[in-house]
């Protein structure tokens, strides 16, 4: 359908948004994900159809509700009323005004009548040791309650770092036996937005995908919608430069950190975590809030084996070596003789893998350590 023909003004009322924000918005997320012209549009119509909306079962598990809560506070367009019309959420354990018998009651009767047809979020690791008592939601364990859910649902979506991998809780020495929703469901396509919180844009893009195509957007081994977590966040950093030029912050506060330099020293996991904080940032207010943009490194929240494994003043496994093309060449601040890209690369990437390997070491015996410029 043309944009021209299609009657916006029941998805203004309904979702609370104008027609240039909702159609940005769409058009936002066709790029994100790849798709071509026309998507965006076709998108639009699947939102603007009522009896498109696919019922939602949401489970929570154990966790701090970190991922509801970034959800609940997006905005740009109003994501919770998108989130809110674009699906229709019957059961959700934190929202829900009801509670008791009566919710879990309505749970198993939209699962009933929508068998094949209803998304699954699950929110939150599930705890397997002792056999799952270190969950229960109604007198069943949060075992039982995934697996039941799951059992007819027509997609299966895992919200949050706990649920992807099991998150924090699952950390060393795990004593509750922690896992992700994908490591419970085996044989089950789990799709699963990791992140410590998640960037509910990455929820909201694969749910409109859904909505939109009726199948689930393509996924990485992991199980990450490639369209989201296709890159690693050294790729898109906008400290990149720094790095490339091997320039680094040594200590919080020191002069490289306070001149933005790059917290690769300080322990960033930037190059070995795939996520899109940098493009996408968070809380829709501009200025750079994402961790590396408000000058804390990256600890790999939404990397299964780095976040809450690796320890934060380690240092991180560099996967790529070559500097995106998108950075300006790097010449030097100062006024000295430039540096090419590439022996900047090489250089920066030498420094952070064998210089960098000693430096918190030596920084403990030499306070009088130059900045590392
Ligand atoms: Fe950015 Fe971290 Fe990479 Fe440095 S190491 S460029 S701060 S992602
Ligand atoms: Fe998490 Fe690192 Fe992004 S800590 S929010 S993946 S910058």
């Amino acid at each position: 359908m043309a944009e021209s023909d299609f009657d916006f003004s029941a998805v203004e009322k309904r979702l609370g948004v104008s027609r240039r924000t909702f159609l940005k918005f769409c058009s936002g997320v066709a790029a994100s994900l790849g798709l071509p012209s026309g998507a965006a549009m076709a998108m639009a119509e699947a939102v603007a159809d009522p009896k498109r909306r696919p019922p939602v079962i949401w489970l929570h598990g154990q966790e701090c509700t970190g991922p509801s809560e970034s959800l609940l506070r997006s905005e740009q367009p109003s994501l919770e009323h998108l989130i809110l019309d674009l699906i229709s959420l019957d059961y959700h354990q934190t929202l829900d005004t009801g509670a008791g018998h009566q919710v879990e009651d309505i749970k198993k009767q939209v699962m009933k009548e929508n068998q094949g047809k209803y998304l699954l979020v699950v929110e939150g690791a599930i705890p397997m040791a002792n056999d799952g008592i270190f969950c229960k939601i109604g007198g069943e364990t949060m075992v039982e309650i995934t697996h039941e859910a799951a059992e007819h649902a027509a997609a299966i979506v895992a919200f949050g770092s706990c649920a992807s991998w099991g998150g924090v809780q699952s950390a060393a020495p795990n004593p509750t036996g922690a896992v992700g929703a994908p490591q419970l469901l085996e044989g089950k396509t789990v799709v699963t937005i990791p992140g410590c919180p998640p960037n509910p844009a990455n929820f909201i893009g694969t749910v409109l995908y859904f909505v939109t195509y009726g199948k689930l957007p393509p996924i990485d081994e992991k199980g990450r919608p490639k369209w989201a977590y296709g890159r690693l966040i050294h790729e898109n950093c906008y400290r990149r430069p720094h790095f490339d030029a091997g320039r680094f912050a040594l200590e919080f506060g020191d002069e490289g950190h306070r001149k933005g330099y790059c917290l690769y020293k300080l322990g960033c996991k930037g190059p070995e975590t795939y996520n899109n904080c940098p493009s996408l940032e968070f809380n829709n207010v501009g200025g750079g809030v994402w961790p590396v943009g408000v000058g804390h490194p990256c600890f790999g929240c939404s990397e299964g084996g780095v976040g809450f494994s690796k320890p934060l003043f380690s240092l991180a496994d560099v996967k790529t070596h070559t500097p995106p093309n998108m950075f300006p060449s790097i010449d030097d601040r100062e006024g000295n003789t430039p540096v090419s890209t590439s022996a900047a690369a090489i250089a920066g990437a030498a420094v952070g893998l064998a210089v960098g390997a000693t430096a918190m070491a030596s920084k403990k015996l030499d306070k009088k350590e130059p900045d590392g410029e």
